[in-house]
């Protein structure tokens, strides 16, 4: 499907818009986007045959205190599209500046990224796979998902939170970094 008709074909108030779409560079764009610094999180879910699914993403954003929404967004191609579709909850695992390696272990796809860091998982509501020591955690049941362009977005409620006050990972022009107070 192509770019805009994925996005006309997407529900709510998009679909009603004709929208002309700029040819600029994705490539380049992506390095202009890039500049806005990011946190680093797992996005995890158990799929319903049981099977443990999660990537790595920046895409996580707060939207709501009443009620406690949140969002993140999965290109459409990812191999664990379906199996977030399915899943009634997922987890947002905020990363610390000493989980670099996790966050490059789960932006590799893997068919079970899982099997060789088990250990470093709990379970959370409804099996989720909670990161043990993550800066924060926010375990969500799934409200809503709206495909936009080339993604879908997940919007969740926050039904139980944990945080710390270690340093944040940071993630910045396609590079990893640790936050200075200014
Ligand atoms: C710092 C960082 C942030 C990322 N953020 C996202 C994101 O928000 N959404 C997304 O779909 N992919 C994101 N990715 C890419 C995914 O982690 C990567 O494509 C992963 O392989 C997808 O997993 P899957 O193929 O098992 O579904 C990010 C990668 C990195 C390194």
């Amino acid at each position: 499907m192509s770019w805009e008709k994925a996005w006309v074909a997407s529900p709510g108030d998009l679909s009603a818009r004709k929208l002309e779409v700029p040819d600029f560079d994705p490539r380049d764009l992506r390095n202009a986007l890039g500049r806005f610094a990011t946190g680093v999180c797992l996005v995890t879910t158990q799929g319903v045959d049981g099977k443990r699914e999660g990537l790595t993403a920046s895409s996580f954003s707060s939207v709501s205190l009443q009620p406690p929404i949140v969002l993140w967004s999965l290109r459409r191609g990812a191999g664990s599209l379906a199996t977030f579709i399915a899943a009634e909850h997922f987890c947002i695992n905020v990363l610390h500046a000493e989980q670099i390696d996790i966050s490059r272990h789960f932006c590799r796809p893997q068919l079970d990224k899982f099997e060789e860091v088990a250990e470093a998982f709990g379970t959370g509501i409804g099996g989720l796979p909670t990161l043990k020591g993550a800066l924060a955690t926010f375990e969500c049941e799934r409200v809503s998902h709206q495909v936009v362009g080339d993604h879908v977005v997940f919007y969740g409620l926050v039904r139980r939170y944990t945080y710390s006050d270690a340093s944040p990972l940071a993630f910045h022009a396609g590079n990893y970094a640790c936050l200075q107070s200014a």
